[in-house]
């Protein structure tokens, strides 16, 4: 629990967050004409301690989003996403299964004729449960075999990687709305089905820059790295999102199996039909073994799907961004993203300038 305050110039509300015994509490407050004043309790939290969080709380048993998050990065408290503009005290931001699909496990149904009323608990687990990565369990509990429970290992390589998809992407049910309402998570599915039966992944038009894409269908926003992934070539070789995560948790950023500097180089290497074809690491890389521009992700997974507030997360596609892609079509460059004191010009000129790399490619 992390406390703090602040004051939203906007709407000139100040917010303050703090521990009441072992609760965490919310308090609001406006003095003058306009006043407002209250405060509510926090029930629970969605989002992860390294980049950021949100908070849950209920009136009278309905769920709702509290309208400020804590951003980890910047440690700051500040309004959450699309609350920025808001000139008042929003506490109907109403919390339903939306969120809670992906970041929640075992979740109630809400009450008869409600969205967000809930009878107990909104849900039985915080956070990603073993179910919905290995599908319903009780039978194994009662009788463990590998015979009755799902081992994403053993899957094809595509539904193998779409038991991270089913969470890790944008699109919409096949069917939506679904009873006059519209959802973004795959409503029905469960570890064992069929993704595809339930979900498509958001469509892009190429040559369209918007919300979720860039112009050449790279991921614009976070919770996209399925979405990108699978525009990868890697993807289409049978490599999975556990090739190089762990999900079960592992001492390494985003539980990488191993640090980032050293992932890549598990299945590649000048020697390795995977590429890349160059004599060593540092004549395809051109940077000094141990500069920051040696990485492998530094170049291949440039830091561009924006979270909340100023914060990205790692593009997926795996390819390299050229500089002309970049002038054309407005994509970030990861050259000049690090080189910020350059622009894509002197990418550009310094890539022909580059043994190993295809002019015809890359220009
Ligand atoms: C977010 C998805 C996800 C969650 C949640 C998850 N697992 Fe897994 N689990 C996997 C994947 C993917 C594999 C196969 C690849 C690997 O070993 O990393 C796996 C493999 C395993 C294996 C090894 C199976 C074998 O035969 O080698 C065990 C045991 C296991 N998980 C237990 C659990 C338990 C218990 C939980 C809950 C505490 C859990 N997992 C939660 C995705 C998940
Ligand atoms: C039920 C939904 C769900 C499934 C299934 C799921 N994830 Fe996630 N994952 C999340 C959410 C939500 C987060 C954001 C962090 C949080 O709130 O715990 C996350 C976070 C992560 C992170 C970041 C962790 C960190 O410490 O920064 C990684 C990496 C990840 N997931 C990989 C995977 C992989 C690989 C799979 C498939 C084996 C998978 N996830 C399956 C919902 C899911
Ligand atoms: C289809 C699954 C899905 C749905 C629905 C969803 N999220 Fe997420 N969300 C994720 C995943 C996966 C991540 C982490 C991966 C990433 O950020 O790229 C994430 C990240 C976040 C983060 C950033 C903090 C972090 O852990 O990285 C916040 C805050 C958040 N979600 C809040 C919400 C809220 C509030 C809702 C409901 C309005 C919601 N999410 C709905 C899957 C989902
Ligand atoms: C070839 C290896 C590889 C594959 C395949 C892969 N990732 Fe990642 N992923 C990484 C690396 C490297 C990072 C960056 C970690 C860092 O910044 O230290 C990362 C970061 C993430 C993060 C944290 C957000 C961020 O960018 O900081 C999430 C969530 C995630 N991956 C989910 C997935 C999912 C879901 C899949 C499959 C759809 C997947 N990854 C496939 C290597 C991989
Ligand atoms: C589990 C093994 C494995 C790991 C780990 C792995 N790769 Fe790959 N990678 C492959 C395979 C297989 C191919 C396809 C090679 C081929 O068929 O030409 C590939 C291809 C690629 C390509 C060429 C794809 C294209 O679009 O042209 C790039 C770039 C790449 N990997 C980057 C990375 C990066 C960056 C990492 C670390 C974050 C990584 N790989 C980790 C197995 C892996
Ligand atoms: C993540 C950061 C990062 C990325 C991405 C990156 N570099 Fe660098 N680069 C560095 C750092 C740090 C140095 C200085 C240390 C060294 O020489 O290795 C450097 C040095 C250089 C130099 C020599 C010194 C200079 O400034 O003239 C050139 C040329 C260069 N980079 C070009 C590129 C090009 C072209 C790309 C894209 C293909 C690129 N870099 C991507 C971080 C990066
Ligand atoms: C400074 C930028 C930079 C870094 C760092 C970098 N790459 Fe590349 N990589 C490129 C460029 C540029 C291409 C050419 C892209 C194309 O042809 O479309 C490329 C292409 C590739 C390819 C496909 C072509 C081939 O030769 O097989 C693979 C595989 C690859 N890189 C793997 C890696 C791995 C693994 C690492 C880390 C050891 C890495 N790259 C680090 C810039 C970089």
């Amino acid at each position: 629990m992390i406390e703090g305050a602040f004051t939203h110039a906007r709407s000139g509300i100040r917010y303050r967050v703090y521990a009441e015994g072992d609760q965490a509490t919310l308090s609001f407050e406006r003095p003058g004409g306009r006043s407002v004043a209250g405060r509510v309790s926090l029930k629970y939290f969605v989002g992860s301690n390294t980049r950021g969080r949100t908070f849950l709380f209920t009136i009278d048993r309905f769920l709702y989003q509290s309208p400020i998050n804590y951003y980890a990065r910047a440690r700051v408290w500040d309004m959450s996403p699309g609350y920025a503009d808001l000139t008042s005290m929003p506490l109907n931001h109403v919390v339903d299964q939306t969120c809670l699909f992906c970041h929640a496990s075992q979740v109630a149904m809400p009450e008869n004729g409600t969205t967000n009323r809930f009878e107990g608990e909104a849900f039985g687990q915080e956070g990603v449960g073993c179910e919905r990565c290995h599908g319903p369990g009780s039978e194994h509990v009662r009788d463990p075999k590998p015979a009755n429970i799902v081992n994403p290992a053993r899957l094809d390589y595509v539904h193998a990687n779409d038991t991270c998809i089913q969470c890790h992407s944008q699109g919409k049910p096949l069917k939506n709305p679904i009873e006059g309402k519209y959802y973004d998570w795959p409503v029905g599915f469960q570890q064992g089905l069929n993704l595809r039966d339930f979900w498509e992944l958001e469509e892009h038009k190429l040559g369209e820059t918007n919300f979720m894409h860039f112009a050449d269908g790279t991921a614009h926003k976070n919770r996209m790295q399925g979405n990108d992934f699978v525009q990868s070539v890697m993807y289409t070789r049978g490599v999975t999102c556990f090739s190089c995560h762990d999900v079960h948790g592992t001492g390494n950023n985003a539980d990488l199996l191993r640090p980032a500097k050293d992932l890549c180089t598990t299945c590649h290497g000048p020697n390795s039909p995977n590429g890349p074809h160059a004599a060593s690491i540092e004549a395809h890389t051109h940077h000094e073994r141990g500069s920051r521009g040696s990485e492998c992700v530094a170049c291949h997974m440039p830091q561009i799907a924006q979270t909340i507030a100023d914060i990205n997360v790692r593009s997926h596609t795996f390819k390299f961004i050229t500089p002309s892609m970049s002038d054309e079509y407005k994509i970030p460059n990861p050259c000049t993203n690090c080189h910020t004191d350059r622009d894509t010009t002197w990418a550009r000129e310094t890539l022909r300038t580059w043994a190993g790399t295809s002019p015809w490619r890359v220009n």
